[in-house]
């Protein structure tokens, strides 16, 4: 049960993170203005007694603080936009999860048909094999197949029409779903770095936090199966799903 100290460990420390930060971010707006209030009494003070300016005195008020409250306030945002993943993926793992017979080759048509305007925007395809059923939590499967095929959708190469092909097969009493793509690819050294949370790699020309990796492993996790890439670093990659065709809840086996 580590996993479930982690969540609480995280939905503790992100809650707890989040009080400081909304002060920052609060006291960062009263600075901002405070320094409008100072930029105004500078004018006035320099049109009628311009002796009484320093240089650095009207730099301070009209460059370096503006300057270091925008640091301040790009900071912050970021700060929260991670916190908020953080409780999102916590509250993800916290979720009882609800298995049902999901017919792979529906739920996919319709994660496909989600992802049509992101795929034509891209110049690319999504080609659907024959895939075999399953039986699990149908928000945690559809969040791990979105996930991988938006980023087969965002890590392409630059001028080579996006070729997406997901396949599956039954292998006794698990189901094996690979999703491959002829993108960018991704470095040898980073094919396990991938996984971890806020971790990227490559160029950073795509918006993103690196926290659609960390969430589909956590799931396929819970899901009792795994997640594992292989990837020629500019020719593709494959992201292989690997879950047994039904859900066993271990909770339930304890009592
Ligand atoms: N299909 C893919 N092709 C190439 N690189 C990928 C692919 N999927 C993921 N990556 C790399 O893994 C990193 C982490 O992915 P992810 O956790 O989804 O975060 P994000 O998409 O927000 O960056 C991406 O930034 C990218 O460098
Ligand atoms: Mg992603």
């Amino acid at each position: 049960r580590a996993n479930e100290e982690i969540q609480r460990f995280a939905y503790i420390v992100s809650h707890d993170l989040r009080a400081p930060l909304v002060n920052v971010m609060g006291f960062t707006s009263e600075l901002e203005g405070a320094d409008k209030q100072l930029a105004t009494f500078l004018d006035k003070v320099e049109a009628e007694r311009p002796d009484l300016v320093s240089q650095d005195a009207a730099f301070a008020v009209r460059e370096d603080l503006p300057e270091a409250i925008g640091f301040i306030r790009s900071s912050t945002q970021k700060m929260d936009r991670l916190i908020n993943a953080i409780l999102a993926l916590s509250r993800q793992g916290r979720r009882v999860l609800t298995p049902v017979e999901l017919d792979m080759n529906v739920l996919l048509d319709e994660i496909a048909a989600s992802l049509t305007t992101l795929a034509e925007d891209r110049d690319a395809e999504i080609v659907l094999q024959p895939l075999p059923a399953i039986r699990h939590d149908r928000i945690a499967v559809e969040q791990i197949f979105t996930n991988l095929i938006e980023n087969a959708l965002k890590y392409l190469r630059p001028g080579v029409p996006g070729r997406i092909v997901v396949s599956g097969r039954q292998d006794g009493d698990r189901a094996i779903f690979e999703v491959e793509d002829n993108g960018r690819g991704i470095k040898e050294g980073d094919h396990e770095r991938i996984f971890e949370l806020f971790r990227r790699s490559g160029e950073q020309d795509q918006r993103g936090e690196g926290i659609g990796l960390a969430n589909v492993r956590a799931l396929a996790y819970r899901l009792g199966g795994t997640v594992e890439v292989r990837s020629q670093f500019s020719e593709g990659s494959v992201f292989t799903v690997t879950l047994p065709t039904e859900y066993v809840d271990e909770g339930a086996v304890d009592g």
